[in-house]
């Protein structure tokens, strides 16, 4: 049976192509940087939720681009420096003094240009001869589209086609960090105070024994929103983890993406809960900030060791204790909740031990050490004594 068969377009050469792969490889990259180094200091709830999840998608966006990069030819751990028009806007993006003026140049510039490109890039590729990278951008042009529309912002492209812009090989764009913050930022409505909710007691957060499991309506509501603040905090470290150390592998920025939009989604499904079953809301207690500042004040080995390898690795024997306790009462819906937050605590925990390690030359020994070390200056519930 004869069929036609299309020509073969030809679409660009290798070499054009990795330069148009690297422009959206520093736009990427600068995203996931920038929204690491805003997303505690938005106090927009729902804008938070948005970054937290975007930022992951972008990571591992610049993961797959990275890789294509070293399909054609280019060096992958570093394609080269942006040229000058575009490092000027991301110079502005870095620039910016608030996070809605981050966000609108993120999402009203950044998003909507390369989103531009890649149109360009689909439509003149040969589907054919670079099918790698006819699929790939299908999937990052679906997932910018996405983002866009979650967070829309008047769209001012900044070039028609950004692919096109030259790239300073064996030049290097530093990333710019932003200065240490002081607390996380929160919508007006949530009343920050020194000692947090005070009707939350020791007890609901010691391991063993003399944990107390809270079953009874008042005390959940109390529970849950004490708990979506601390998945907030959690998801702010982790962002923050990312931002202030550049020079850490690549590897590092997508665990700690990966992490922080765990933590968003927790504290998400913390306030579907608290509105549908708890009857309570967002707001309606008051939040603290000194265990984030616990951690925060760390080096980062530090963090990783009191965060991700006592924190939450802790945090897993009551979760799992929670949820056996709601089960036998019948509270399937939050046990199942506590099924879910246990099993992201496996690879948060393991996020401590591989980052740890790192930092300390590889040496997992070394880190197990460094977390015996430092637990023994906490109290029985985790908070430094
Ligand atoms: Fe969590
Ligand atoms: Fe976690």
């Amino acid at each position: 049976m004869a069929t036609t068969l299309e020509p073969l377009k030809g679409g660009y050469d290798v070499d054009e192509n990795a330069i148009r792969f690297s422009n959206y490889f520093h736009v990427l990259r600068e995203l996931v940087h920038l929204s690491c180094g805003w997303l505690a200091l938005e106090p927009r709830l729902e804008v938070k939720y948005a970054l937290g999840d975007h930022l992951h998608d972008d990571a591992r966006a610049v993961s797959k681009i990275k890789r294509r990069l070293y399909e054609l030819r280019t060096p992958s751990d570093y394609p080269g420096a942006p040229a000058e028009e575009l490092a000027a806007l991301l110079d502005r993006a870095n620039g910016a003094t608030s996070s809605a003026e981050y966000v609108a140049i993120a999402y009203g510039e950044l998003k909507p240009t390369l989103a531009a490109a890649i149109r360009i890039h689909l439509d003149t590729l040969d589907p054919i001869i670079d099918e790698p990278s006819l699929r790939l951008l299908n999937q990052l042009l679906h997932r910018q589209e996405r983002h866009m529309a979650e967070l829309p912002a008047t769209a001012k492209p900044a070039f028609e086609d950004l692919g096109a812009l030259p790239i300073r090989l064996r030049e290097v764009r530093e990333l710019k960090v932003m200065p240490l913050l002081d607390e996380p930022a929160r919508d007006d409505y949530v009343e920050v105070t020194e000692e947090g909710d005070t009707y939350l007691t020791d007890e609901l957060y010691i391991n063993g024994d003399e944990n107390h499991v809270p079953t009874d309506p008042e005390e959940q509501k109390h529970f849950f929103h004490g708990l979506m603040d601390a998945e907030l905090c959690a998801a702010e470290l982790m962002a923050r983890n990312s931002h202030e150390h550049p020079d850490m592998p690549w590897d590092f920025h997508v665990d700690m993406a990966r992490q922080c939009w765990d933590e968003i989604r927790h504290a998400e499904v913390h306030d579907r809960l608290m509105a549908t079953e708890l009857d309570c809301r967002w707001g309606d207690f008051p939040i603290g900030f000194s265990y984030f500042k616990s951690i925060y004040r760390l080096d980062l080995l530090s963090r990783l060791v009191l965060f991700n390898g006592t924190s939450e690795q802790k945090a897993m024997w009551r979760h799992s204790h929670r949820r056996k306790v709601l089960i036998g009462l019948g509270q399937t819906t939050v046990a199942r909740v506590f099924d879910y937050l246990l099993a992201d605590e496996v690879p948060h925990v393991h996020n401590g031990v591989r980052w740890g390690s790192h930092l300390l030359g590889g040496d997992e020994k070394a880190y197990r050490e460094k977390v015996r070390e430092l637990r023994a200056g906490l109290d029985a519930t985790g908070q430094p004594a």
